[in-house]
């Protein structure tokens, strides 16, 4: 695992911007696995900034994103099909048929998610996967669980999820109590990872995830037997490991 340290949220964002930018740079067809969440939207503002400079060309590139709240229409602006085009999609030259986000409209839990695996098994794999990290160390929507689960699922969110992503919606009974994930190990299968981190608040989970036992209750420390992880974390979030990296 690589720590990339960043003192603080705007180098974290520029820094993984420019990693994502050498990859569409280096395969302008690439696919990229798209993280949302607040942490990536600096990212993102950077990415939009290379595209206005003339130096990023999206025109070939194919995403797929981690999740979706499931119950969500795409036009609700608090889906995650709404804040990728918002953040990034409607500001760069990204064809928008080349775009995937799982379809939380769809009811049948069942459909949405083979769905999904069977988009993501036709990109033929996702080149770079850029992660955000829960409070309580998960990644995309993969919750800590008795197991690390496979493909594109629907998981029950955490009472500390929900209230953690209640700051969105307009109280915490608006916030939806499940969603469609890619599942660890359509994560796992990324040829690269990067994973973005910030403030003192995910500290801990920093810690757990990328310094504890690997086991299913902090999802992302499953993360440490991926061959190629980045992480880029501001200097709070490094703050309990800063004499280990
Ligand atoms: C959400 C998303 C994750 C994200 C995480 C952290 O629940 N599903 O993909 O990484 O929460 O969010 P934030 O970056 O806002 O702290």
């Amino acid at each position: 695992m690589k720590f990339i340290k960043a003192k603080d949220y705007q180098e974290m964002s520029r820094k993984a911007a420019n990693i994502l930018g050498a990859q569409i740079v280096l395969k302008p067809d690439c696919v990229l696995g798209l993280a949302t969440g607040s942490t990536p939207i600096g990212t993102y503002e950077c990415l939009v900034e290379g595209y206005k400079k003339g130096d990023l060309d999206f025109s070939k590139v194919t995403s797929v994103n981690l999740d979706e709240y499931r119950g969500l229409q795409h036009d609700n602006d608090q889906s995650y099909y709404y804040f990728m085009n918002y953040h990034l999609f409607s500001k760069v030259n990204i064809d928008l048929a080349n775009t995937y986000v799982p379809d939380g409209s769809i009811e049948d839990a069942q459909e949405a998610c083979s769905k999904y695996d069977e988009i993501v098994r036709a990109t033929g794999g996702v080149d770079i996967q850029l992660l955000g990290l829960g409070h309580n160390g998960h990644i995309g929507f993969n919750e800590p669980a008795d197991a690390f689960a496979k493909g594109t699922h629907c998981v029950d969110l955490s009472e500390s999820t929900i209230e953690a992503n209640a700051r969105f919606f307009a109280s915490k009974e608006d916030v939806p109590t499940q969603a469609y994930t890619m599942g660890i190990q359509t994560i796992m299968s990324a040829k690269k990872i990067l994973l973005v981190v910030n403030g003192a608040s995910k500290a801990e989970a920093v810690e757990k995830s990328f310094f504890g036992e690997i086991r299913p209750e902090v999802p992302a420390s499953i993360l440490q037997l991926h061959p190629d992880v980045t992480i880029v974390g501001d200097e709070e979030a490094f703050a309990r490991i800063a004499d280990r990296i």
